[in-house]
């Protein structure tokens, strides 16, 4: 659902976020591994001990820090599409999130002003991949109440683990000396402690990525020719597009590059299930052919839920533009981690309208079957068949699927800011070359958090010339 301008400027909107100061924002771009508790706030102390305590769990086996390990970025330490819960016979829905950079996001709002300051408001803000937790506080019940997730019974039985646990002291002196006596009280304090650790902690928004090296100017941070043919590509309206949603400039609270604008829109991810040939790990919710992962109109939050089914409504199948810092260290991607590399993302955004053959299943057809490439998810094509595209969408919401460039045209719609309607005609050319994807990820290869400048640069390789 793009109401969006097209980057015309696009070149030197890029050399604008090359050049701009933008060091008020991220602190020192430092990491500091998780232990700097002489920085933090009681709170957050509270909030560290508890994130990393797997006493919260009805297992007492699983920790946030088991799903968000700030090895890789506080996302998941492993590439399966969806993490297993607490009890080992449960797995979650989505796939889970890093953890970074997660601080300037807004509540949800309908209507949330874009932080481009161009495009119209829309749909933006809030925590998951559908917005539906207001704050990092608020979120925290989520997993600890989930039996798919952390499988507590209930608040009591997570406020228990706390009284029971090492930092029961800590918990009286950060929150008062009476915080067990209500059970209600001290489970919301604990979500502020949590909230406290992700927001103060300096691990949680390092700054330190070869990127960061180069917009605030350091020695040793200079991109190499591939680096910054990618970035061109990102910011280019006709080619990736990428920064019409990942948005790459100053947000409302100051922060910088955090390739997202907070918005929603439906790209139509493959349904992540057994009609993909031999699929790692498929989710299990998808066994069952009634069960869509909808997004903003559910199943997780019910005010866009259409009132009946087969009506369509434009904010199903959408999803949070999620923000790209550490990208490169994920194995799963999407919200239904239905893609395991960088390499199948990028050609899913060329190719999803041009080869809807190479992602979504297909039935019918004749004649000896194809090989398609091998990033695809389908490996095989019989010429003729007919492709089930959308098909994690009921048939009457994917209307709702974006058209903006690279997926579609970009053209079409009712809107005078860009965005699009008009899908790409199957068989015609796809908006990026292999050369211009090969470059996008080397770009997004800057964006990974602690790049150590090397003591002599490469010379040659992929990502360099
Ligand atoms: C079993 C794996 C698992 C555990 C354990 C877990 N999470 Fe998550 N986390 C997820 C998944 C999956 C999502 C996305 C869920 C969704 O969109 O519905 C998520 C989303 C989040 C988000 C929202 C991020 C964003 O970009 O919107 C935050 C914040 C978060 N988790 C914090 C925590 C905290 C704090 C804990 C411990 C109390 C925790 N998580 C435990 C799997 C997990
Ligand atoms: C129309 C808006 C839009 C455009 C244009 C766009 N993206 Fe996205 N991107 C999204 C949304 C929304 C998602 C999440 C989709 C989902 O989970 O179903 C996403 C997901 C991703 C992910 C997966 C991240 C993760 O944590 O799983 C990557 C990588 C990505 N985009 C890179 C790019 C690149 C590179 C480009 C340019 C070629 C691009 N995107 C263009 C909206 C957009």
């Amino acid at each position: 659902m793009g109401k969006r301008l097209p980057l015309g400027t696009a070149i030197g909107a890029a050399l604008l976020a090359l050049t701009a100061c933008g060091g008020g924002s991220g602190g020192t771009p430092t990491v500091a591994p998780p232990g700097n508790a002489a920085k933090l706030s009681l709170a957050a102390q509270v909030g560290q001990k508890a994130f990393f305590d797997k006493n919260l769990s009805g297992g007492k086996n699983m920790a946030c820090s088991g799903c968000h390990d700030p090895q890789y970025a506080y996302g998941p330490p492993n590439s399966l599409s969806v993490q297993l819960g607490s009890d080992p016979a449960q797995s979650g829905a989505r796939a889970v999130p890093s953890l970074r950079y997660r601080e300037s996001t807004p509540a949800y709002d309908d209507h949330a002003a874009n932080p481009d300051g161009v495009t119209l408001a829309s749909a933006g803000g809030g925590f998951m991949w559908d917005g539906r937790a207001a704050s990092m506080a608020e979120q925290v019940a989520l997993p600890l109440l989930n039996p798919l997730e952390m499988n507590n019974a209930s608040k009591a039985d997570v406020v228990q683990a706390v009284q029971n646990g090492s930092y029961a002291d800590l918990f009286e002196q950060a929150f008062g000396a009476d915080v067990f006596a209500d059970t209600d009280t001290a489970f919301a304090d604990l979500g502020t402690a949590i909230q406290a650790f992700e927001t103060e902690d300096l691990s949680f928004h390092p700054y330190s990525s070869k990127y960061d090296l180069n917009i605030y100017n350091k020695i040793g941070g200079t991109l190499t020719a591939a680096e910054m043919r990618g970035l061109v590509v990102f910011h280019s309206s006709a080619v990736g597009n990428c920064s019409a949603c990942h948005y790459a400039g100053v947000n409302f609270a100051g922060n910088q590059g955090l390739m997202t604008d907070f918005t929603y829109q439906a790209l139509g991810a493959p349904r992540n299930d057994k009609s993909i040939p031999g699929n790692p790990d498929p989710i299990p919710a998808n066994d069952d052919p009634a069960y869509y992962d909808m997004g903003l109109c559910g199943p997780y939050r019910s005010d866009h839920t259409p009132a009946e089914l087969g009506t369509p409504d434009p904010y199903c199948g959408q999803f949070k533009v999620p923000v790209l810092r550490n990208v490169a260290t994920r194995g799963a991607f999407f919200h239904n981690g239905v893609f395991h590399s960088l390499v199948q993302v990028l050609h899913f955004y060329n190719t999803r309208d041009t080869h809807p053959e190479y992602w979504y299943p297909a039935s019918g057809g004749s004649g000896t079957a194809q090989d398609n490439p091998s990033w695809a998810l389908q490996p095989t094509y019989v010429p003729g068949a007919t492709v089930a595209r959308f098909n994690d969408l009921p048939a009457d919401e994917q209307g709702s699927v974006d058209e903006e460039v690279p997926l579609g045209t970009g053209e079409g719609g009712d809107n005078t800011l860009g965005g699009g309607t008009q899908a790409r005609a199957a068989g015609s050319a796809p908006a990026m070359t292999e050369q211009q994807m090969s470059d996008l990820i080397c770009f997004l290869n800057t964006l990974s958090d602690g790049y150590q400048v090397p003591e002599t640069a490469p010379t040659s390789g992929t990502c360099v010339n």
